[in-house]
């Protein structure tokens, strides 16, 4: 290969560069340096061992790493249901370790959406209400919220099941009710830790398939946890982690 010789950028013009780029990416979430040790019997499990990260807005991010390896901590990390032994973390602009439990729970309301391997909808509410819920506690009102709640259903691909009542609905659809709950409150984030685990393989492709579907209408940033590669195969960057620790990176198209 025949490269011509470039000049060396000047400080200025490397300034220029560095500035673009932060420019050119949003960043929605961060961990510096972060570590959760837990405390058991047997001496001291380092969960997460100084972890770097930045979650970049509008990507569906994978975390990828085996059974034991982290993810779970890192996404309670992130959801501000855990806190963090060691590091920062922030999530739309604010720093975790600096809420109180109060603006804690509020910034999990309001600008974060779980999504969990059990689904955990609520069994005596129907699919729209589980929907609803959020909004409710959002104090949002009535009608807006139940005309949400459908829209979501729907973007779903649930539309005619809003009056059903978790049980009375598959797996694969009540992780689609738990999909549209994440979205409904409209979210800088959503976190779905191992969402296909409990599905078998064509339920599980098709949800994936509508989640990128949602990820690309809605611009709406995903992180996965999985050990599943068809969840890899269709996030835009995997991160793997083992021990605590990210291990390597890929970016895809
Ligand atoms: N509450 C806890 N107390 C003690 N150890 C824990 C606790 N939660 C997780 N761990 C340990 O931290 C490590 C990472 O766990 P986890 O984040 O759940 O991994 P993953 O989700 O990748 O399976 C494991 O060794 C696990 O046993
Ligand atoms: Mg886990």
């Amino acid at each position: 290969m025949n490269v011509a010789p470039q000049p060396a950028p000047s400080a200025a013009t490397a300034a220029a560069a560095a500035a673009a780029t932060a420019a050119a990416t949003d960043i929605v979430a961060t961990m510096r340096g972060v570590t959760r040790h837990y405390e058991s019997g047997g001496g001291t499990v380092k969960a997460l061992d100084g972890v770097d990260l930045d979650v970049e807005r509008g990507e569906l991010l994978a975390i990828a790493g085996p059974s034991g390896s982290g993810k779970s901590t890192l996404l309670g990390l992130l959801g501000a249901l855990d806190h963090a032994t060691a590091g920062r973390i922030t999530v739309d602009g604010k720093v975790l370790g600096d809420l109180s439990a109060k603006e804690s729970a509020l910034l999990r309301r309001d600008r974060i959406g779980f999504i969990f391997q059990a689904y955990n909808l609520v069994p005596v509410l129907t699919a729209v209400e589980n929907v609803e819920y959020v909004m409710m506690l959002q104090g949002r009102e009535k009608d807006a919220r139940r005309a949400r709640a459908l829209e979501m259903l729907t973007a779903v691909g649930l539309g005619a099941h809003g009056d059903r009542r978790p049980g009375e609905l598959s797996g694969g659809q009540q992780q689609r009710v738990a999909v549209a709950r994440a979205l409904a409150a409209n979210p800088a984030i959503i976190l779905a830790d191992e969402p296909t685990a409990n599905l078998d393989s064509h339920t599980a492709s098709d949800l994936l398939d509508m989640m990128v579907g949602l990820n690309r209408e809605f611009g709406t940033t995903f992180v996965f946890s999985t050990h599943d590669p068809m969840v890899m195969e269709r996030a835009t960057r995997v991160v793997h982690i083992r021990d605590g620790r990210i291990e390597s990176e890929e970016r895809r198209s």
